[in-house]
Protein backbone atom coordinates (compact mmCIF):
# COMPACT_ATOMS: atom_id res chain seq x y z
CA UNK A 1 0.00 0.00 0.00
CA UNK A 2 1.15 3.53 -0.97
CA UNK A 3 2.12 5.51 2.29
CA UNK A 4 0.99 9.06 0.86
CA UNK A 5 -1.35 9.48 3.35
CA UNK A 6 -3.26 12.78 2.75
CA UNK A 7 -5.97 13.98 5.53
CA UNK A 8 -6.81 17.37 6.88
CA UNK A 9 -7.63 18.83 3.37
CA UNK A 10 -10.48 20.38 4.87
CA UNK A 11 -8.93 22.36 7.31
CA UNK A 12 -6.63 23.99 5.03
CA UNK A 13 -7.01 26.63 2.27
CA UNK A 14 -7.82 26.40 -0.93
CA UNK A 15 -4.53 27.15 -2.49
CA UNK A 16 -2.80 24.81 0.03
CA UNK A 17 -4.99 21.99 -1.00
CA UNK A 18 -4.05 22.85 -4.24
CA UNK A 19 -0.39 22.22 -3.26
CA UNK A 20 -1.05 18.84 -1.40
CA UNK A 21 -3.16 17.42 -4.33
CA UNK A 22 -0.34 18.67 -6.53
CA UNK A 23 2.05 17.06 -4.26
CA UNK A 24 0.78 13.36 -4.06
CA UNK A 25 -0.52 13.26 -7.57
CA UNK A 26 2.30 14.46 -9.55
CA UNK A 27 0.75 16.75 -11.61
CA UNK A 28 2.10 19.58 -13.48
CA UNK A 29 1.19 23.22 -12.89
CA UNK A 30 -0.71 23.14 -15.62
CA UNK A 31 -2.58 20.16 -14.69
CA UNK A 32 -3.50 21.03 -11.67
CA UNK A 33 -3.93 24.81 -12.69
CA UNK A 34 -7.17 23.17 -15.13
CA UNK A 35 -9.12 22.43 -12.35
CA UNK A 36 -7.78 25.21 -9.97
CA UNK A 37 -8.12 28.47 -12.07
CA UNK A 38 -11.80 27.56 -13.05
CA UNK A 39 -11.50 29.02 -16.42
CA UNK A 40 -10.43 25.76 -18.25
CA UNK A 41 -13.39 25.70 -20.33
CA UNK A 42 -12.53 28.69 -22.63
CA UNK A 43 -15.55 29.70 -24.46
CA UNK A 44 -13.82 28.98 -27.94
CA UNK A 45 -14.00 25.08 -26.51
CA UNK A 46 -17.26 25.58 -25.14
CA UNK A 47 -18.88 26.31 -28.52
CA UNK A 48 -17.18 23.35 -30.15
CA UNK A 49 -18.80 20.98 -27.58
CA UNK A 50 -22.71 21.36 -28.13
CA UNK A 51 -24.83 24.10 -29.90
CA UNK A 52 -26.47 27.67 -29.45
CA UNK A 53 -23.67 28.14 -26.29
CA UNK A 54 -24.05 31.21 -24.52
CA UNK A 55 -22.06 30.35 -21.31
CA UNK A 56 -21.11 28.11 -18.90
CA UNK A 57 -22.32 26.62 -15.21
CA UNK A 58 -19.76 26.31 -12.82
CA UNK A 59 -19.59 23.41 -10.49
CA UNK A 60 -17.42 22.99 -7.46
CA UNK A 61 -14.85 19.99 -7.87
CA UNK A 62 -13.82 18.65 -4.23
CA UNK A 63 -11.30 15.85 -3.40
CA UNK A 64 -12.77 12.85 -1.49
CA UNK A 65 -9.82 10.86 0.75
CA UNK A 66 -8.99 8.15 2.67
CA UNK A 67 -9.61 5.82 -0.34
CA UNK A 68 -7.42 3.25 -0.64
CA UNK A 69 -8.25 0.79 -3.66
CA UNK A 70 -6.88 -2.34 -4.62
CA UNK A 71 -3.95 -1.51 -2.56
CA UNK A 72 -3.24 2.10 -3.57
CA UNK A 73 -4.00 5.34 -1.91
CA UNK A 74 -6.28 7.62 -4.33
CA UNK A 75 -7.59 11.01 -4.29
CA UNK A 76 -11.24 11.09 -5.97
CA UNK A 77 -12.07 13.77 -7.25
CA UNK A 78 -15.88 14.82 -7.44
CA UNK A 79 -18.17 16.86 -9.13
CA UNK A 80 -20.90 18.08 -7.36
CA UNK A 81 -23.32 20.73 -6.11
CA UNK A 82 -25.01 18.69 -2.91
CA UNK A 83 -22.65 19.58 0.70
CA UNK A 84 -21.65 16.71 2.32
CA UNK A 85 -21.16 14.51 -0.16
CA UNK A 86 -17.51 14.55 -0.51
CA UNK A 87 -17.12 14.42 3.21
CA UNK A 88 -19.37 11.87 3.60
CA UNK A 89 -17.15 9.40 0.83
CA UNK A 90 -14.09 10.44 2.66
CA UNK A 91 -15.79 9.78 6.04
CA UNK A 92 -16.78 5.93 5.17
CA UNK A 93 -13.43 4.88 3.20
CA UNK A 94 -11.70 6.24 6.60
CA UNK A 95 -13.82 2.89 8.13
CA UNK A 96 -12.58 0.13 5.45
CA UNK A 97 -9.03 1.14 5.81
CA UNK A 98 -8.12 -0.80 9.12
CA UNK A 99 -9.56 -4.04 6.93
CA UNK A 100 -7.47 -3.41 3.64
CA UNK A 101 -9.85 -0.65 1.95
CA UNK A 102 -11.51 -1.58 -1.28
CA UNK A 103 -11.23 -4.27 -3.46
CA UNK A 104 -12.42 -3.14 -7.09
CA UNK A 105 -12.57 -4.84 -9.97
CA UNK A 106 -14.27 -4.56 -13.34
CA UNK A 107 -14.94 -6.90 -16.14
CA UNK A 108 -14.27 -6.25 -20.09
CA UNK A 109 -15.55 -3.05 -21.31
CA UNK A 110 -18.20 -4.42 -23.67
CA UNK A 111 -21.13 -2.19 -24.51
CA UNK A 112 -24.21 -3.52 -26.72
CA UNK A 113 -25.55 -2.11 -29.85
CA UNK A 114 -29.00 -2.66 -30.76
CA UNK A 115 -30.34 -3.12 -34.55
CA UNK A 116 -34.05 -2.93 -34.31
CA UNK A 117 -35.74 -5.26 -37.51
CA UNK A 118 -39.24 -4.87 -38.22
CA UNK A 119 -41.72 -6.44 -41.14
CA UNK A 120 -39.99 -10.02 -40.86
CA UNK A 121 -42.23 -12.76 -42.59
CA UNK A 122 -40.51 -15.36 -40.82
CA UNK A 123 -38.87 -14.05 -37.46
CA UNK A 124 -37.06 -16.87 -36.12
CA UNK A 125 -35.73 -18.61 -39.40
CA UNK A 126 -34.27 -14.52 -39.97
CA UNK A 127 -32.88 -14.34 -36.47
CA UNK A 128 -30.60 -17.57 -37.46
CA UNK A 129 -29.82 -16.75 -40.55
CA UNK A 130 -28.21 -13.61 -39.24
CA UNK A 131 -26.79 -15.53 -36.58
CA UNK A 132 -24.69 -17.72 -39.39
CA UNK A 133 -23.82 -14.89 -40.76
CA UNK A 134 -22.15 -13.78 -37.15
CA UNK A 135 -17.91 -13.91 -38.89
CA UNK A 136 -19.05 -11.58 -41.67
CA UNK A 137 -21.32 -9.07 -39.89
CA UNK A 138 -18.53 -9.00 -37.20
CA UNK A 139 -15.49 -8.33 -40.25
CA UNK A 140 -17.74 -5.87 -41.15
CA UNK A 141 -18.22 -4.15 -37.81
CA UNK A 142 -14.53 -4.07 -37.30
CA UNK A 143 -13.61 -2.88 -40.67
CA UNK A 144 -14.63 0.82 -39.27
CA UNK A 145 -12.65 0.75 -36.75
CA UNK A 146 -9.34 -0.58 -37.13
CA UNK A 147 -7.75 1.02 -34.09
CA UNK A 148 -9.93 0.00 -31.85
CA UNK A 149 -9.01 -3.55 -33.12
CA UNK A 150 -5.48 -2.76 -33.23
CA UNK A 151 -5.66 -1.89 -29.09
CA UNK A 152 -7.44 -5.47 -28.60
CA UNK A 153 -10.79 -4.31 -29.06
CA UNK A 154 -13.45 -4.64 -31.23
CA UNK A 155 -16.83 -5.99 -32.08
CA UNK A 156 -16.75 -9.65 -30.49
CA UNK A 157 -19.84 -11.49 -30.77
CA UNK A 158 -23.45 -10.82 -31.25
CA UNK A 159 -26.94 -12.51 -30.90
CA UNK A 160 -30.44 -12.34 -32.26
CA UNK A 161 -33.69 -12.08 -30.22
CA UNK A 162 -37.27 -12.21 -31.32
CA UNK A 163 -39.16 -9.53 -29.45
CA UNK A 164 -43.37 -9.42 -28.71
CA UNK A 165 -44.60 -5.75 -29.10
CA UNK A 166 -47.56 -3.42 -29.84
CA UNK A 167 -46.47 -3.37 -33.33
CA UNK A 168 -45.83 -7.23 -33.48
CA UNK A 169 -42.94 -9.15 -33.70
CA UNK A 170 -39.38 -7.53 -34.51
CA UNK A 171 -36.23 -9.10 -34.66
CA UNK A 172 -32.95 -7.77 -32.29
CA UNK A 173 -29.83 -8.03 -33.33
CA UNK A 174 -27.29 -7.62 -30.71
CA UNK A 175 -23.44 -6.76 -31.32
CA UNK A 176 -21.05 -6.97 -28.53
CA UNK A 177 -18.09 -4.45 -28.76
CA UNK A 178 -15.44 -4.37 -26.69
CA UNK A 179 -14.81 -0.03 -26.30
CA UNK A 180 -11.50 -0.59 -24.73
CA UNK A 181 -10.60 3.10 -23.03
CA UNK A 182 -13.91 4.96 -24.13
CA UNK A 183 -17.94 4.86 -23.49
CA UNK A 184 -18.19 3.90 -27.00
CA UNK A 185 -21.41 5.21 -28.37
CA UNK A 186 -20.12 6.86 -31.53
CA UNK A 187 -18.18 3.22 -31.82
CA UNK A 188 -20.91 1.19 -31.46
CA UNK A 189 -23.82 3.18 -33.26
CA UNK A 190 -21.24 3.77 -36.22
CA UNK A 191 -20.93 -0.62 -36.70
CA UNK A 192 -24.88 -0.95 -35.99
CA UNK A 193 -25.49 1.38 -38.94
CA UNK A 194 -23.09 0.03 -40.71
CA UNK A 195 -24.35 -3.30 -40.94
CA UNK A 196 -27.67 -2.87 -41.52
CA UNK A 197 -27.84 -2.80 -45.04
CA UNK A 198 -26.90 -6.74 -44.59
CA UNK A 199 -29.23 -7.55 -41.74
CA UNK A 200 -32.13 -6.11 -44.09
CA UNK A 201 -31.03 -8.42 -46.90
CA UNK A 202 -30.32 -11.23 -44.49
CA UNK A 203 -33.68 -10.95 -42.66
CA UNK A 204 -35.90 -9.44 -45.78
CA UNK A 205 -37.30 -6.74 -43.06
CA UNK A 206 -36.57 -2.96 -42.59
CA UNK A 207 -34.34 -1.79 -39.78
CA UNK A 208 -35.12 0.79 -37.89
CA UNK A 209 -32.88 1.75 -34.56
CA UNK A 210 -29.25 1.42 -34.72
CA UNK A 211 -27.99 2.69 -30.81
CA UNK A 212 -26.41 1.33 -27.95
CA UNK A 213 -28.28 0.41 -25.10
CA UNK A 214 -27.26 2.00 -21.80
CA UNK A 215 -28.18 -1.17 -19.82
CA UNK A 216 -24.59 -2.03 -19.86
CA UNK A 217 -25.22 -5.99 -18.60
CA UNK A 218 -21.43 -6.79 -19.70
CA UNK A 219 -19.57 -4.38 -18.88
CA UNK A 220 -19.89 -3.89 -14.83
CA UNK A 221 -18.22 -2.61 -12.33
CA UNK A 222 -17.65 -4.42 -8.45
CA UNK A 223 -16.41 -3.38 -5.32
CA UNK A 224 -16.40 -4.60 -1.85
CA UNK A 225 -14.77 -3.45 1.83
CA UNK A 226 -15.57 -4.23 5.39
CA UNK A 227 -15.80 -1.27 7.27
CA UNK A 228 -15.30 -1.03 10.97
CA UNK A 229 -17.30 -2.14 13.79
CA UNK A 230 -15.85 0.37 16.19
CA UNK A 231 -15.28 3.36 13.89
CA UNK A 232 -19.01 2.82 12.92
CA UNK A 233 -20.17 3.67 16.02
CA UNK A 234 -21.09 -0.26 17.60
CA UNK A 235 -23.06 -2.92 17.43
CA UNK A 236 -26.15 -1.21 17.23
CA UNK A 237 -25.22 0.78 14.51
CA UNK A 238 -23.95 -2.07 12.44
CA UNK A 239 -27.51 -3.78 13.08
CA UNK A 240 -28.85 -0.40 12.34
CA UNK A 241 -27.68 -0.08 8.70
CA UNK A 242 -28.30 -3.66 7.84
CA UNK A 243 -32.24 -2.67 8.89
CA UNK A 244 -31.72 0.23 6.27
CA UNK A 245 -30.49 -1.93 3.75
CA UNK A 246 -33.37 -4.67 4.32
CA UNK A 247 -35.55 -1.85 4.18
CA UNK A 248 -34.14 -0.32 0.74
CA UNK A 249 -34.56 -4.44 -0.91
CA UNK A 250 -37.65 -4.65 0.24
CA UNK A 251 -39.23 -1.45 -0.79
CA UNK A 252 -38.83 0.57 -3.84
CA UNK A 253 -39.85 3.94 -2.47
CA UNK A 254 -36.89 3.60 -0.10
CA UNK A 255 -34.97 1.78 -2.65
CA UNK A 256 -34.96 4.96 -5.12
CA UNK A 257 -33.47 7.37 -2.31
CA UNK A 258 -30.84 4.65 -1.82
CA UNK A 259 -29.44 3.77 -4.68
CA UNK A 260 -29.60 7.71 -5.18
CA UNK A 261 -27.10 8.17 -2.74
CA UNK A 262 -24.74 5.59 -4.40
CA UNK A 263 -25.22 7.55 -7.67
CA UNK A 264 -24.19 10.84 -5.31
CA UNK A 265 -21.03 9.39 -5.49
CA UNK A 266 -20.75 7.74 -8.86
CA UNK A 267 -22.03 10.63 -10.55
CA UNK A 268 -20.01 13.25 -9.12
CA UNK A 269 -17.14 11.12 -10.23
CA UNK A 270 -18.60 10.79 -13.85
CA UNK A 271 -18.98 14.45 -13.98
CA UNK A 272 -15.60 15.35 -12.73
CA UNK A 273 -13.75 13.21 -15.41
CA UNK A 274 -15.66 14.34 -18.18
CA UNK A 275 -17.94 11.11 -18.76
CA UNK A 276 -21.79 10.62 -19.47
CA UNK A 277 -23.52 10.70 -16.30
CA UNK A 278 -27.01 10.24 -17.81
CA UNK A 279 -25.65 7.38 -19.24
CA UNK A 280 -24.33 5.62 -16.23
CA UNK A 281 -27.42 7.08 -14.03
CA UNK A 282 -30.11 5.10 -16.79
CA UNK A 283 -28.17 1.86 -16.25
CA UNK A 284 -27.51 1.64 -13.03
CA UNK A 285 -31.17 2.03 -12.36
CA UNK A 286 -32.32 0.23 -15.05
CA UNK A 287 -29.70 -2.99 -13.60
CA UNK A 288 -31.53 -2.38 -10.12
CA UNK A 289 -34.59 -3.45 -11.15
CA UNK A 290 -33.00 -6.07 -13.98
CA UNK A 291 -35.24 -9.27 -12.24
CA UNK A 292 -38.59 -7.32 -12.33
CA UNK A 293 -38.22 -5.71 -8.89
CA UNK A 294 -36.03 -2.70 -8.16
CA UNK A 295 -33.68 -3.31 -5.83
CA UNK A 296 -30.41 -2.09 -3.65
CA UNK A 297 -27.18 -1.78 -6.05
CA UNK A 298 -25.17 -2.52 -2.43
CA UNK A 299 -25.55 -5.55 -0.48
CA UNK A 300 -24.46 -6.05 3.43
CA UNK A 301 -23.81 -8.23 5.89
CA UNK A 302 -21.72 -8.92 9.05
CA UNK A 303 -18.48 -10.57 9.16
CA UNK A 304 -17.25 -12.96 12.58
CA UNK A 305 -16.08 -10.14 13.85
CA UNK A 306 -19.60 -7.95 13.80
CA UNK A 307 -17.73 -5.83 10.82
CA UNK A 308 -19.75 -4.76 8.19
CA UNK A 309 -19.61 -6.03 5.07
CA UNK A 310 -20.52 -4.03 1.78
CA UNK A 311 -20.50 -4.79 -1.85
CA UNK A 312 -21.79 -3.24 -4.75
CA UNK A 313 -22.06 -4.10 -8.33
CA UNK A 314 -23.74 -2.09 -11.51
CA UNK A 315 -23.10 -1.54 -14.75
CA UNK A 316 -20.57 1.84 -15.45
CA UNK A 317 -19.88 3.02 -19.35
CA UNK A 318 -17.14 5.54 -18.30
CA UNK A 319 -14.07 5.81 -20.47
CA UNK A 320 -10.99 8.03 -19.94
CA UNK A 321 -10.67 8.40 -24.01
CA UNK A 322 -12.92 10.11 -26.25
CA UNK A 323 -15.89 12.78 -25.84
CA UNK A 324 -15.26 15.47 -22.85
CA UNK A 325 -12.74 13.09 -21.23
CA UNK A 326 -10.24 13.97 -24.20
CA UNK A 327 -11.52 17.70 -24.76
CA UNK A 328 -12.10 19.19 -21.87
CA UNK A 329 -9.00 20.37 -19.62
CA UNK A 330 -10.27 19.95 -16.32
CA UNK A 331 -11.70 16.90 -16.93
CA UNK A 332 -8.19 15.42 -18.35
CA UNK A 333 -6.85 16.67 -15.22
CA UNK A 334 -9.06 14.54 -12.62
CA UNK A 335 -8.73 11.28 -14.69
CA UNK A 336 -4.48 12.25 -14.22
CA UNK A 337 -5.04 12.72 -10.41
CA UNK A 338 -6.95 9.43 -10.07
CA UNK A 339 -4.13 8.02 -11.87
CA UNK A 340 -5.95 5.05 -13.81
CA UNK A 341 -4.33 3.59 -16.94
CA UNK A 342 -7.54 2.22 -17.61
CA UNK A 343 -11.56 2.69 -18.05
CA UNK A 344 -11.89 -0.72 -16.15
CA UNK A 345 -10.08 1.10 -13.26
CA UNK A 346 -12.00 4.07 -13.44
CA UNK A 347 -14.85 1.74 -13.11
CA UNK A 348 -13.69 0.12 -10.19
CA UNK A 349 -13.21 3.47 -8.56
CA UNK A 350 -16.55 4.21 -9.23
CA UNK A 351 -18.20 1.68 -7.95
CA UNK A 352 -16.00 2.36 -4.89
CA UNK A 353 -16.88 5.93 -3.99
CA UNK A 354 -20.88 4.26 -4.83
CA UNK A 355 -20.62 1.70 -2.06
CA UNK A 356 -18.95 4.30 0.32
CA UNK A 357 -21.53 7.08 -0.42
CA UNK A 358 -24.23 4.13 0.54
CA UNK A 359 -22.39 3.07 3.79
CA UNK A 360 -21.55 6.98 4.48
CA UNK A 361 -26.00 7.84 4.33
CA UNK A 362 -26.95 4.09 5.60
CA UNK A 363 -24.88 4.96 8.72
CA UNK A 364 -25.94 8.53 9.28
CA UNK A 365 -29.36 7.57 8.72
CA UNK A 366 -29.07 4.92 11.25
CA UNK A 367 -26.97 6.42 13.70
CA UNK A 368 -27.60 9.99 14.48
CA UNK A 369 -29.85 11.12 11.45
CA UNK A 370 -28.77 12.93 8.27
CA UNK A 371 -29.55 16.43 9.01
CA UNK A 372 -26.27 16.92 11.66
CA UNK A 373 -23.88 16.39 9.64
CA UNK A 374 -25.98 18.60 6.66
CA UNK A 375 -26.59 21.43 9.68
CA UNK A 376 -22.05 21.52 10.14
CA UNK A 377 -21.59 22.76 6.70
CA UNK A 378 -24.65 24.93 6.64
CA UNK A 379 -23.29 26.86 9.74
CA UNK A 380 -19.88 26.73 8.36
CA UNK A 381 -21.32 28.47 4.95
CA UNK A 382 -23.63 31.03 6.95
CA UNK A 383 -20.42 31.81 9.38
CA UNK A 384 -18.20 32.09 5.65
CA UNK A 385 -20.92 34.39 4.65
CA UNK A 386 -21.33 36.80 7.91
CA UNK A 387 -17.55 37.48 7.57
CA UNK A 388 -15.88 34.50 9.89
CA UNK A 389 -12.62 34.18 8.80
CA UNK A 390 -10.36 31.22 9.00
CA UNK A 391 -8.80 31.71 12.27
CA UNK A 392 -12.40 32.13 14.31
CA UNK A 393 -14.67 29.68 12.02
CA UNK A 394 -14.12 26.63 14.59
CA UNK A 395 -15.20 29.02 17.28
CA UNK A 396 -18.04 29.71 15.89
CA UNK A 397 -18.68 26.46 15.49
CA UNK A 398 -18.36 25.44 18.62
CA UNK A 399 -20.27 27.67 19.91
CA UNK A 400 -22.85 27.12 18.09
CA UNK A 401 -22.76 23.73 19.72
CA UNK A 402 -25.36 21.17 18.77
CA UNK A 403 -28.39 23.55 17.72
CA UNK A 404 -30.97 22.27 15.46
CA UNK A 405 -32.01 25.53 13.74
CA UNK A 406 -28.99 27.55 12.64
CA UNK A 407 -30.18 30.87 11.10
CA UNK A 408 -27.92 33.57 9.67
CA UNK A 409 -29.17 36.71 12.73
CA UNK A 410 -27.51 33.71 15.09
CA UNK A 411 -24.55 33.02 13.25
CA UNK A 412 -23.77 36.63 12.51
CA UNK A 413 -24.44 37.72 16.02
CA UNK A 414 -21.61 35.36 17.04
CA UNK A 415 -19.02 36.08 14.39
CA UNK A 416 -19.57 39.55 15.37
CA UNK A 417 -19.29 38.77 19.42
CA UNK A 418 -16.32 36.87 18.66
CA UNK A 419 -14.39 39.82 16.40
CA UNK A 420 -14.91 42.30 18.86
CA UNK A 421 -13.13 40.21 21.62
CA UNK A 422 -10.21 39.42 19.27
CA UNK A 423 -10.47 43.42 18.40
CA UNK A 424 -10.19 44.85 22.00
C1 LIG B 1 -29.12 12.58 -0.26
O1 LIG B 1 -28.59 13.20 -1.41
C2 LIG B 1 -28.90 11.08 -0.31
C3 LIG B 1 -29.54 10.28 0.81
O2 LIG B 1 -30.93 10.60 0.88
C4 LIG B 1 -29.33 8.82 0.49
C5 LIG B 1 -30.09 7.88 1.38
O3 LIG B 1 -31.13 8.25 1.94
O4 LIG B 1 -29.64 6.72 1.48
C6 LIG B 1 -28.95 10.65 2.14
Amino acid sequence: MSNKIIGGLYRQTMDKRKDAVKSFSGMSDEEIEAIYSMTSLSRDLADRMIENVIGAIQVPVGVATNFVINGEEKLIPMAIEEPSVVAAASNAARMARPHGGFHAQATRPIMIGQVQVVGVQDPYAAAQRVLSESQKILEICNSTNPTLVKVGGGAIDLDTRVIETIRGKMVLVELEVDCRDAMGANTVNTMAETIAPLIESLTGGRVRLRIITNLAVKRLARSWAIFDREMLGGEDVVEGILDAYAFAEADPYRCTTHNKGIMNGITAVALATGNDTRAIEAGAHSYAARDGRYRSLTKYSKDSNGNLVGSIELPIAAGILGGATSTHPAAKAAIRLLQVKTAQELAGIMASVGLAQNLAALRALAAEGINKGHMKLHARNLAMLAGATPDILDEVLKRLGSEHRVTYDKVAEIVKEIKSIRNS
